[in-house]
């Protein structure tokens, strides 16, 4: 059982995947560096790194702390959304009353518990002066806090969210929140503007990891996240609530309390980004701090991104495991999907479809295209059952052999993007394109006959292996 983040730092260190460091080191540039390079080192099994000397800081500062995929599977692999699962995040699409009872169950099983706040075991920060918080690379603006778990009430249905949203140091009191237009926390704050009224803002830094990896995945709005962490790690979580500000995990290492004014913004940016390019500045909602309380012996987490890859691709690998059925289920057309890091998650999406009529594969294009935060993608392929999509190889084979251009490419005008794709000529509004990359049938009006692809009879190509091996 991981309680808390030191005991998950003591797990790492139990396995060798903590990488100690004892010399000084700045929290401008330096710690960036020293992770990236370790990243690069080790790319999908890094370890996690702690330094425990931070100039000018008492706290010490733990990054990278989901460079491994190893320990994701290890955590998380037992999981898997199964139709238990899916029957309390979807309950009407999840088949049959059982799988909807048991789904029930674990929706009742895993409801966060939440006690009041007591200090007892923090102290009350006089502000983010005392954080060792980051400045990434060397053209940011300032500081972020890069991986706080930041949690909002809806004022329509008093849901709660949590996510992964950086915050950028504006002054002492005084923050950025850059969620994007389309996530809960920009959704909150949307319903609290509509009244007119502030939204009150939990931020936590530092939980155990179940509590974190929550936060960062892209749930169904409406799903708690601290619900959902509760499944997967097996036991509910506990939450503690500070007056009425949204509660918190209790075992934070780092507790904040604030809130956002309806239309007020600031410039963001510019930031060292998972695209490897710096953000262009745009205004975000501003984050006033009231509270901020540190556990005795606090450690501070950060996460490190940069040109692909870091740890964001590791957790973005992990989470396409398991969002995968939720995708089949709301569409069977699509068998698998597969969001290479390097087309960043948001940008390049590969699908595998079933073609069993004409038109099929763009069918699936075009959910991929309006399901949850899927709708950021701005290029989606498709590919037939024969392929395997995360394999490059093969990806290119098959669009240089199945796509005529002019017939498979579409292009979408005016929708939703990515606000990080600085490509488009306005923030978070621009373009998609979709490549049916499937073999084309008569009933798609392609008239001559497909040539069959290449493969030898099983018995010949048996033969000539175990002949090659002889030779070898
Ligand atoms: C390290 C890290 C940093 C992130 N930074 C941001 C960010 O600045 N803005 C944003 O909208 N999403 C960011 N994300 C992604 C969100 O956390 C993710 O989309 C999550 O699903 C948001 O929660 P929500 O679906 O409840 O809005 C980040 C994720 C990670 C892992």
């Amino acid at each position: 059982m991981i309680k808390d983040l030191r005991a998950y730092l003591d797990y790492l260190d139990s396995k060798s995947r903590l990488a100690r460091i004892n010399e000084e080191v700045k929290t401008e540039l330096e710690i960036t560096a020293m992770t990236d390079t370790a990243n690069r080192a080790r790319k999908y099994d890094s370890k996690t790194l702690m330094f425990s000397k931070v100039d000018g800081y008492d706290m010490p500062v733990a990054t990278n702390l989901f460079g491994s995929i190893n320990t994701l599977s290890e955590l998380l692999g037992s999981f898997s959304i199964s139709d238990t699962v899916l029957g309390i995040l979807h309950p009407k699409q999840s088949s049959g009353t059982s799988a909807m009872l048991k789904g029930a169950k674990a929706l009742i099983d895993s409801k966060p518990k939440v006690e009041g706040f007591s200090t007892r075991g923090y102290e009350k920060l006089g502000g983010l002066d005392e954080l060792p918080i980051l400045k990434s690379w060397p053209k940011d603006a300032g500081r972020f806090i890069t991986l706080p778990m930041v949690v909002t009430r809806s004022y329509e249905d008093d849901s709660l969210n949590a996510g992964v949203y950086r915050m950028q140091v504006f002054d002492n009191k005084t923050t950025g929140m850059h969620w994007q237009a389309q996530k809960g926390g920009a959704l909150h704050a949307y319903e609290a503007a509509k009244r007119g009224k502030a939204l009150d803002v939990s931020v936590a830094i530092g939980s155990d990891p179940f509590n974190v990896l929550a936060a960062a995945t892209p749930l169904p709005q409406g799903i708690n996240e601290f619900a959902f962490a509760g499944m997967t790690r097996g036991s509910r979580t506990l939450l503690v609530k500070n007056g009425d500000y949204p509660p918190v995990p209790a075992n934070s290492e780092i507790i904040i309390n604030g809130y956002v004014e309806p239309d007020e913004r600031r410039v963001e940016g510019p930031f060292g980004d998972h695209t490897g390019y710096y953000s262009i500045p745009e205004p975000a909602n501003v984050f006033h701090i009231k509270e901020i309380y540190a556990k005795k012996n606090a450690v501070y987490s950060a996460s490190v991104v940069g040109f692909p890859w870091n740890e964001d691709a590791v957790i973005g690998l992990f989470m396409m495991q398991y969002l995968k059925p939720m995708v089949s289920m709301v569409n069977d057309s699509i068998i698998d999907i597969y969001l290479p890091p390097e087309g960043l998650f948001t940008d390049v999406c590969f699908i595998k479809v079933k073609k069993r009529f004409p038109g099929e594969a763009k069918k699936a294009m075009f959910s991929v295209l309006g399901l949850g935060q899927l709708s950021f993608v701005k290029m989606v392929v498709a590919f037939d059952d024969d392929i395997d999509i995360t394999d490059l190889g093969r990806v290119l084979w098959a669009m240089a052999t199945r796509v005529e251009p002019e017939r498979d490419v579409q292009v979408i005008k005016g929708a939703p993007t990515d606000t990080l794709d600085h490509t488009a000529n306005l923030a978070a509004y621009g373009s998609k394109m979709l490549i049916d990359a499937t073999k084309k049938t008569r009933g798609e009006g392609y008239n001559r006959d497909w040539p069959d692809t290449l493969s030898m009879p099983k018995d010949v190509m048996d033969s000539a292996v175990s002949r090659w091996e002889k030779l070898k």
